[in-house]
């Protein structure tokens, strides 16, 4: 008897999304050792600990696939793209690639409305929130590039901004947890 509850489709959708989450640990650990390199220990340390949440990203599409009797398939993983040219840049990258992943979480939730596999839209709501916080730290990161001076940015103000990371919070408070007394 075929126990497989996910569709062909799903199952391959599920399985790419898994090796995209594998890929983006290898980014952010490709950047973070840039940062390092460049003395922005601070920043390396921040980019080091998001490596970590891709990775467990990576975990939840796999556990998920074997829970539903899918068949996982671990992929190669392509190399990361060239190191970031300034820590401008390299923000600026860490925010097009969690939209690039965002799009990606937003077709296989598409694709599960299409198929009323309800399971896997559930499974997927969380990943539709993960992306929000994300997208919400990788602007924060703009912003903290673009008040010390972006391109331009002096040696203290990138000191400032590098000891901030180190400390910063991985998750990004989203607008449904803020009230009128906790803007
Ligand atoms: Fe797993 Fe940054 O998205």
């Amino acid at each position: 008897m075929n126990k497989n509850r996910l569709s062909s489709t799903m199952q391959e959708g599920l399985n790419k999304q898994m090796t995209q989450e594998a890929w983006a640990a290898q980014v952010y650990l490709s950047y973070a050792s840039w940062a390092a390199d460049e003395g922005y220990n601070g920043i390396a340390n921040f980019l080091f600990r998001h490596a970590n949440e891709e990775r467990n990203h990576m975990m939840k599409f796999l556990e998920y696939i074997l829970e539903r009797g899918g068949k996982v398939r671990v992929d190669p993983i392509a190399k990361p793209p060239d190191d970031p040219t300034s820590v401008q840049n390299c923000f600026e990258k860490v925010f097009q690639q969690e939209i690039d992943n965002t799009t990606g979480i937003y077709k296989l939730v598409k694709l599960s409305h299409e198929e009323s596999d309800w399971a896997t839209w559930h499974f997927l709501q969380w990943f539709v929130q993960e992306q929000t916080e994300e997208e919400t730290l990788a602007m924060g990161l703009l912003d903290k590039i673009k008040v010390a001076g972006g391109e331009n940015a002096s040696a203290d103000a990138l000191y400032n901004l590098d000891r901030d990371l180190a400390r910063a919070p991985d998750e990004a408070e989203l607008a449904e947890s803020k009230t009128v007394e906790n803007p």
